[in-house]
């Protein structure tokens, strides 16, 4: 059974490929397109045959292979794959499909609506961090320098195809990673999910859990696509996510959702400073987080140097520190003023120091 969500002019489907709208796509409404498949090494290792085997109109598919990682998210690897569609002499009626993390949804959308002012695409996400999170809501981008997505535009796919079976390859620390976009969902918006979430290991996170968080984003992103108010909710941890991700890029680079998990905490702490989160809910969220996710050494020895990265967010506004905090589990509110010293002294949770 495929469940299916309606987007932004685009929709979501999530459960086995085979019952998706992808053969229909392919045989009728692509049926004359070249088809490109754009995965990393891992994804080519993992899942692509999964697809070869199973589509006839995909085995002429010329497939461009990337090296993976957030350090690849960037405009020198975009070029070679310009190059590349150019030479397959890719044109605006055929199809691109991004197959892989949220490193290959993010750079693959990017890619696909900049050639030749937009080819189309369907993200099929194979993390479990993309599949909750990264492969819908239309932000598509790469980074530049150590700032994260700095580079990039809203566009949205024909579809987001999410199958979980392409979880059965991805190793388990990645998984514990990707549950980090999931736990937010829950503690933003919806409370139930947010318990169901503290209760399973990554191994019993089922079809459901993933189409609740999808859902969860979609009805933000459906109601402020542009990010003017209300999808601000979604930046919830991601604000020192984006700093510490930053720092580290050209030292030992901290996987996405890992540095999401670290900001959830530094930003509920935040939440309760500025007296909004109860202190039995922050625990309640630092007990947890802590037992999944490792704290970092001497992290507030970097402090002055986060706050730098945190100076080019673009998700900052005018010279404040815009945050989206927890009013309690299940409910955030946006665009709160947050001082250097409450940063600062916020970041100590994530410090083996203390
Ligand atoms: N556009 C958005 O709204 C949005 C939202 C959240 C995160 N993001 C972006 O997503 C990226 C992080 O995504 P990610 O955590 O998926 O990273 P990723 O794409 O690097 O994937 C993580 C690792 O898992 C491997 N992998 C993926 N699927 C696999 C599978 N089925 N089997 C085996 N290995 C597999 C990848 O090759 C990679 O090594 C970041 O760049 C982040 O900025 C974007």
């Amino acid at each position: 059974m495929i469940k299916k969500i309606e987007s932004q002019g685009y929709y979501i489907e999530i459960g086995n490929h085979a019952e998706s709208s992808l053969q229909q796509l392919l045989d009728v409404d692509f049926a004359q397109a070249k088809k490109v498949i754009i995965v990393d090494e891992n994804t080519h290792d993992n899942c692509l045959e999964a697809l070869l085997t199973h589509y006839e109109a995909l085995k002429e598919a010329e497939v461009i292979l990337l090296p993976p990682g957030e350090e690849n998210k960037v405009m020198e690897i975009c070029f070679q794959v310009w190059e590349a569609l150019t030479e397959y002499k890719i044109g605006r009626r055929d199809l691109i499909i991004n197959l892989g993390g949220g490193v290959i949804t993010d750079l693959g959308g990017f890619i696909a609506s900049i050639y030749k002012r937009g080819v189309q695409f369907i993200n099929m996400p194979t993390s479990l961090l993309a599949m909750v999170d990264a492969s819908s809501g239309g932000k598509t981008g790469i980074d530049l320098g150590p700032f994260k997505n700095q580079l990039g535009l809203f566009a949205y796919p024909i579809c987001t195809i999410i199958d979980p079976g392409f979880l059965q390859t991805l190793p388990d620390n990645e998984k514990v990673w990707g549950k980090a976009e999931m736990l937010k969902h829950g503690l933003i918006a919806d409370k139930a999910h947010w318990d169901t979430l503290k209760e399973k290991d990554v191994h019993d996170i089922t079809l459901e859990d993933i189409a609740t968080s999808a859902s969860i984003k979609n009805n933000i992103v459906l109601k402020d696509p542009k990010e003017e108010n209300e999808r601000k909710k979604l930046n919830f941890g991601h604000t020192i996510a984006h700093a510490l991700e930053a720092y580290f890029l050209d030292k030992s680079p901290l996987p996405h959702g890992y540095a999401v998990a670290l900001g959830l905490l530094v930003e509920s702490k935040i939440s309760i400073d500025l007296g909004l989160l109860s202190k039995e809910e922050y625990y309640e969220i630092e007990h947890f987080i802590l037992q999944q996710y490792d704290k970092i050494d001497n992290i507030s020895t970097i402090g002055e140097t986060l706050l730098g990265f945190m100076q080019n967010d673009k998700k900052r506004e005018g010279q404040e520190y815009n945050f989206t905090l927890l009013n309690t589990i299940g409910q955030s509110s946006i665009n709160h003023t947050v001082t250097e010293e409450v940063i600062l002294e916020a970041l100590k949770v994530i410090d083996t120091q203390f």
